[in-house]
């Protein structure tokens, strides 16, 4: 049977550095309170006019193809998750298999939010395994900025969500017992609104107006209080549900890789699961959360950095809005 393995990663953060302070003129906010909170320092921001998500993207591609040591020309399909799309159609799988030449092959968007690259990997993982497709680009890319309301309101989120991109390359491969383990979806939308951007929305007797600006519905909505307390929980179970289905046990994870959401959530799952530091996977202190990128950039760097070798148990799991939840285990 054949097994999908991540075989190249590269990553793309705007050259852009938004800093606590940098927030806190802006809006009523300090440095204190939101390292204390998120554990955030910095993030980084697009530059209208020079970065799109399709630009970001790209970058992250062209580094992940690289480090595959394949030609372009070998992906057969791109997956591409993002709530922000550079237009509102098509999706942005198109336009980045039109920028890296690949005119032909299939391409298809993901809009699970935070949790969207496990479900792209998810998507990607089973196309190998049924031999449909034996290279996929699965990508995750997000300008959050443009969407944040910067005023005293929209504080809480304003400060957490940022722009970046991460894209890896997933081959079919013979070696037994390597590649990705399992994955595990779930979703519970009775929670839709808790975390959200609720226009433009189509049921809406015209898609954009000025009372929609006024209201503020075209900004990112969250209640940080329900996401907090639901993440958390949902976290610890889905990790445990991979390491269940793969007779495993916590101790035998060598890197846990958690959706960059706030530092204070993977310390709590971390403390939970009683993994120690090396074993946990972090960089939410200089890039915020990047919703559907978090993962891929924090592969390639952890990669980069020789914190994922040949060999290593590596853990994915997200949690967000939907709420949709999910991890992956895959064995390096
Ligand atoms: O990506 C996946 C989904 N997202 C998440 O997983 C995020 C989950 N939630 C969170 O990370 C946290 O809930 C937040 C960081 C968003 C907020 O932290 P919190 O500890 O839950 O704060 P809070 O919303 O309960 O607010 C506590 C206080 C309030 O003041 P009062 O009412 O106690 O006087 C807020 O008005 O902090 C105030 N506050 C702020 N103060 C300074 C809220 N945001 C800020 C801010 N700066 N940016």
């Amino acid at each position: 049977m054949k097994t999908s393995r991540i075989t190249g990663a590269g990553h793309y953060l705007p050259e852009r550095i938004v800093t606590n302070d940098d927030l806190a003129g802006m809006m009523d906010t300090n440095h204190e309170w939101i390292v204390e909170r998120t554990g955030i320092e910095e993030r980084r921001w697009f530059t209208p006019g020079k970065d799109t998500v399709n630009s970001m993207a790209v970058a992250a591609s062209k580094r992940a193809i690289t480090q595959a040591g394949i030609r372009t020309e070998e992906i057969e399909f791109i997956i591409f998750a993002t709530i922000t799309p550079d237009y509102f159609i098509p999706g942005n799988g198109v336009l980045l298999q039109r920028e890296l030449g690949l005119q032909g092959i299939g391409a298809l968007d993901i809009r699970n939010a935070c949790s969207g690259f496990i479900y792209a990997l998810s998507i990607a993982d089973q196309y190998i395994k049924s031999g449909m497709y034996a290279t996929v680009l699965v990508v995750g890319a997000e300008i959050q900025s443009s969407a944040l309301d910067k005023s005293n309101e929209g504080r809480s989120s304003a400060v957490i969500f940022a722009d970046g991109a991460g894209a890896v390359i997933v081959q079919s491969s013979n070696k037994p017992g390597h590649g990705i383990l399992s994955t595990h979806l779930h979703a519970d939308g009775d929670f839709a609104e808790e975390l959200y951007v609720k226009d433009p929305g189509s049921s809406r007797a015209v898609r954009i107006s000025p009372e929609m600006i006024e209201d503020g519905s075209l900004n990112l909505k969250m209640n940080g209080n329900t996401v907090f307390k639901h993440a958390i929980v949902r976290f610890y179970e889905v990790i445990m549900e991979a390491l269940a289905a793969n007779q495993k046990d916590v101790s035998a994870i060598n890197l846990l890789i958690p959706h960059q959401a706030n530092l204070r959530i993977s310390q709590a799952i971390q403390h939970k699961l009683n993994l120690p530091d090396d074993k946990v996977f972090n960089n939410i202190t200089k890039y915020g959360n990047t919703t559907a990128a978090t993962i891929p950039i924090a592969i390639s760097e952890a990669w980069e950095q020789g914190r994922i070798k040949e060999g290593d148990l590596v853990c994915l799991a997200a949690f967000g809005s939907g709420f949709a939840w999910g991890s992956a285990l895959i064995r390096w």
